[in-house]
């Protein structure tokens, strides 16, 4: 199917959306005629990355640790793309109690929402760490297309 019929009028969440990957997910999905909003605590993220998109999109600053209020915002999705995280190494190493509370209590309460509010389909990146080392740099193509 055509990507930009699938989010065309679709609405979407994206977390973790001022960070490197996610304001590209934004911009993607904008150009698709998505109806996004982004949600990002600020932590690591900044405004600048979603200067392409930033008058086309409704910005939320919370952190995903709170789950006050994020049944309403994430209430009525059809998408919710869920990249807020501490993706810093080093950083876990030196405050793990902090990257338990944003990689999995953050991660645990955008699922328990979306279950909870009946949004649509969650979309996890996860961390390319997953696929290990490929003997091949097409193994995780591979693996990608055997999913379908
Ligand atoms: N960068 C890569 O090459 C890569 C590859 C595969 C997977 N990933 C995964 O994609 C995700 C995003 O990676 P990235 O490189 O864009 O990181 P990033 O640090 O640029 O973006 C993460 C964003 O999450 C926000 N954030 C942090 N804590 C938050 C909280 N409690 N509530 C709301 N927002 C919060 C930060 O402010 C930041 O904008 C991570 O899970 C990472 O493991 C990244």
């Amino acid at each position: 199917m055509d990507l930009k019929l699938k989010y065309e009028g679709k609405r979407v969440l994206v977390t973790g959306a001022a960070g490197f990957l996610a304001s590209h997910v934004v911009d993607v999905l904008v150009e698709m005629g998505a109806e996004v909003r982004a949600l990002d605590d600020l932590s690591d993220g900044r405004l600048d990355n979603l200067a392409e998109s930033c008058d086309r999109i409704e910005f939320v600053e919370k952190s995903v640790v709170e789950r006050d209020g994020l049944d309403d915002i994430v209430a009525g999705r059809d998408y919710v793309f869920h990249l807020a995280a501490n993706a810093l190494v080093p950083r876990s190493v030196e405050d793990p109690d902090h990257d338990f509370d944003v990689n999995v209590v953050g991660t645990r309460n955008v699922m328990e929402s979306v279950r909870r509010t009946g949004a649509g389909r969650l979309v996890f990146t996860s961390s390319a760490a997953v696929y290990g080392s490929p003997a091949h740099a097409e193994v995780a193509l591979r693996w990608l297309e055997a999913r379908g």
